[in-house]
């Protein structure tokens, strides 16, 4: 699979990155339900037979369970040591399981302890702050980061959900290699200016929940959304999955899989492939949760889209924005 350099880091990321949320499973605030930890590692290990070279993960994901799944799975992996992994700091959870964000240094200090005792690991590669809230804290979490790198602990440091202000406070403290942002077709607001402010300084862009997390994959309908785990978060929270808004979602997935189709190709891979297709992306986050999932979301990760089906994705999306 094609690799790309992630900013002005040494990190040479696979144009798809294996996405950890869904297999930290339920039993917390934004889970996905009931998750086998075997049928996990497994899919890792089925994600880097397919080329995939790094992992995103999150301390808060399951609570820590995603970090000792991936550290479980690559731990079993021949080669597994080489795989790049990123986590992220700053949403931490309470012992009745309730969550809080909090950037102070002695937390964020205390998270990358816990994170790399997780991942069992004495170095993370890319440790990014989750959410840049508290908002007034920013700074301090990034000067913390900052003490961390020089400590060996981390390599390179990004962040996650922050706007184009939000990284012009943090940029002066210390470089930022990388922002993760949300980016699929149905959620296009880093266009406005935070992808060109990443290209113009050489900031990566690991996007994440390309397929709108598993809505794009055109395998859902009503009657599978409504036997999705209650504790599922999709069922939850996300509208794009409810009412008529999940109508208008599934006509227009009904036309991207038709034009997917003609290159033998399933929506899926048009979802991914669509957000490669900007040069400021440097790689799609994908999850998978499931072993037979790899291949397809795999096969995207060379599928280069040329500008007459970029247009016709765009007249698409036009018609239904
Ligand atoms: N920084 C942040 O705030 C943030 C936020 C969101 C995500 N992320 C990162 O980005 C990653 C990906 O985002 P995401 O998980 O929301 O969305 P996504 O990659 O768009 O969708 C992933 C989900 O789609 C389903 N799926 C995957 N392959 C499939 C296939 N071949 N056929 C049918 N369904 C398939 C799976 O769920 P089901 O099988 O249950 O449908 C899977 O969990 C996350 O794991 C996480 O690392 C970060």
């Amino acid at each position: 699979m094609r690799k790309r350099q992630l900013g002005n880091t040494d990190l040479h990321l696979t144009a798809i990155g294996f996405g950890a949320w869904a297999i930290g499973g339920g039993d917390w605030d934004f889970g996905w339900g009931p998750q086998d930890d075997d049928e996990s590692v497994k899919t890792i290990h089925k994600a880097l037979d397919s080329g995939i070279n790094w992992i995103d993960t999150a301390a808060i994901y399951g609570l820590g369970r995603s970090e000792e799944v991936v550290a479980r799975a690559l731990a079993e992996y021949p080669g597994g040591k080489d795989v790049i992994v990123a986590t992220k700091c700053s949403m931490r959870w309470h012992e009745d399981r309730s969550i809080y964000r909090d950037l102070t240094t002695d937390s964020v200090k205390e998270e990358c302890h816990n994170s790399l005792r997780r991942l069992k690991t004495d170095t993370i590669d890319l440790y990014q702050i989750h959410w840049p809230e508290p908002l007034a804290q920013i700074e301090e979490g990034w000067r913390a980061i900052q003490d961390l790198i020089a400590e060996g602990k981390i390599r390179h440091a990004g962040v996650s959900n922050f706007n184009v202000p939000q990284m012009e406070r943090v940029a002066p403290i210390g470089p930022i290699a990388s922002l993760q942002p949300p980016y699929h077709m149905l959620e296009r607001n880093v266009e406005a200016e935070i992808l060109s402010y990443c290209g113009k300084n050489n900031i990566g862009v690991v996007a994440y929940s390309p397929m709108a997390s598993g809505l794009l994959t055109g395998k859902f309908t009503k009657e599978k959304i409504a036997a999705l785990p209650d504790e599922d978060w999709r069922k939850k929270y996300n509208r794009n999955f409810q009412g008529e808004k999940f109508e208008r979602n599934m006509e227009l997935i009904e036309k991207l899989r038709a034009l997917a189709a003609e290159f033998d190709r399933t929506p899926a891979q048009l979802a991914i492939a669509w957000v490669l297709r900007r040069p400021e992306v440097t790689c799609a986050i994908v999850g998978a949760r499931k072993v037979e999932q790899v291949p397809e979301i795999a096969g995207a990760g060379d599928w280069v889209l040329d500008e007459a089906t970029i247009e016709r994705v765009e007249r698409l999306l036009a018609e239904y924005a």
